[in-house]
């Protein structure tokens, strides 16, 4: 679906309007870059390395029960941030968009943590198969409603270290 170059493009351009963003928002601290686990660990690590601005790194690991490979909504917290996210600035990084119930989960439990700013971020947006009403601030690429994988995103814990997204037949 996507060759390496071009999401390398894409997220040079994401993380060009990021440190932007960034840079013109005027958080006291530096914003913290918050990973979720395990899926946006590659997207994460390629944004973060086009960055312009300093910022803190972090990782949040959920888990949601349900059907194996989507989310159900019913979503529980595995590894909370290291670092206190209250009165932080928050960029949310994930590897997709798909029902919408992982990034309402998230930016509530964030707000719960009194974070002073939230932006969301993520390498794919599937927004035909949304069940809640969420968007992401930043989205690298629209996909239709197709099962993939690739570049962090798995099947079952397999394909993630796929440099490239491939759609499974
Ligand atoms: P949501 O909570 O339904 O929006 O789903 C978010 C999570 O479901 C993502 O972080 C992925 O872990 C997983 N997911 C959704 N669609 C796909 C896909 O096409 N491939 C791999 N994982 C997916
Ligand atoms: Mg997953």
């Amino acid at each position: 679906m996507f060759g390496q170059r071009e999401i390398e493009r894409r997220v040079r351009h994401m993380a060009g309007e990021l440190s932007a963003f960034m840079a013109e928002s005027n958080s006291r601290e530096p914003w913290v870059v918050l990973g979720v686990l395990r899926g946006a660990f590659i997207f994460m690590a390629d944004l973060v390395r086009h960055l312009t601005v300093p910022v803190e790194l972090d990782f949040i690991r959920i888990q949601s029960y349900g059907q194996s490979d989507t989310s159900s909504g019913n979503i529980t917290l595995l590894n909370e941030p290291a670092l206190v996210m209250a009165g932080r600035s928050v960029l949310l990084v994930d590897d997709i968009l798909d029902t919408g119930n992982s990034m309402v989960w998230l930016v509530n439990y964030l707000n719960n943590q009194k974070v002073e700013n939230i932006r969301t971020c993520v390498l794919l947006d599937k927004p035909a198969r949304r069940l809640v009403e969420v968007a992401a601030d930043y989205v690298g690429f629209v996909v239709p409603p197709l099962f993939v994988v690739g570049y962090g995103l798995d099947m079952g814990q397999k394909y993630r270290q796929l440099p490239g997204i491939y759609q499974l037949p």
